[in-house]
């Protein structure tokens, strides 16, 4: 059964297309379509994909970075970006001079770190530093509890979205609808 997204796919491409910064949250339970959605929808675009394992996030922070220097073809040393905050500068001045999608597939393994919080270092960056970047950062995370606290009201993220969708419905429940909770283009 394909599962028509053209209403997503229109919208996550006309994000990518603004040429501003912007970050898109998506989540929903395992097997929904998110990863899917996302690959389809930005496919032939300039986009460093990153699928967290359920590990210590200071793993997935080095996997992440040796990923990344697979993919720009640049010496990107682990020890450089010792903390979150240093891997999402990173991701900004990579997206300086031409648009950069950066997908975080199954965020929520990111965010067990009590000591270095990717949530609230992404925040640090993306208030003062984003700028005239031209990034798409895509949070994507199958814990539903844990990604829907993310943005919530009293969350580091809380606002800053703009796009996101949810899907709580199981993917055998047809039709495995989604609710988008923020419309694109209306806010940075
Ligand atoms: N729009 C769609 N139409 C048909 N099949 C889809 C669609 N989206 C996802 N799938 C299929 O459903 C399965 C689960 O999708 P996936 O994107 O991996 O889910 P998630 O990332 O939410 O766990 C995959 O086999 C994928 O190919
Ligand atoms: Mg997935």
């Amino acid at each position: 059964m394909f599962v028509d997204r053209a209403e997503e796919v229109a919208e996550l491409r006309a994000l990518a297309d603004r040429g501003r910064p912007a970050l898109a949250i998506l989540y929903g339970r395992r097997r929904v379509g998110k990863t899917y959605l996302l690959r389809h929808a930005w496919a032939g675009r300039r986009l460093f994909y990153f699928l967290a394992a359920d590990l210590p996030p200071d793993r997935n922070r080095r996997e992440l970075l040796r990923e990344m220097a697979a993919w720009s073809g640049n010496a990107v040393d682990p020890d450089d970006y010792p903390t979150w905050r240093t891997v999402f500068r990173l991701l900004v001045q990579l997206a300086a001079r031409e648009p950069l999608i950066v997908v975080l597939d199954e965020f929520q393994y990111l965010l067990r770190d009590a000591e270095d919080d990717a949530a609230s270092q992404l925040v640090a960056v993306w208030d003062r530093e984003v700028g005239d970047s031209r990034l798409v950062l895509a949070l994507c995370g199958s814990e539903v509890a844990t990604m829907r606290a993310l943005a919530a009201g009293d969350a580091p993220l809380y606002g800053r979205a703009s796009w996101s969708a949810a899907s709580t419905r199981s993917a055998t429940t047809p039709p495995p609808r989604w609710s988008r909770t923020s419309a694109v283009a209306t806010r940075r």
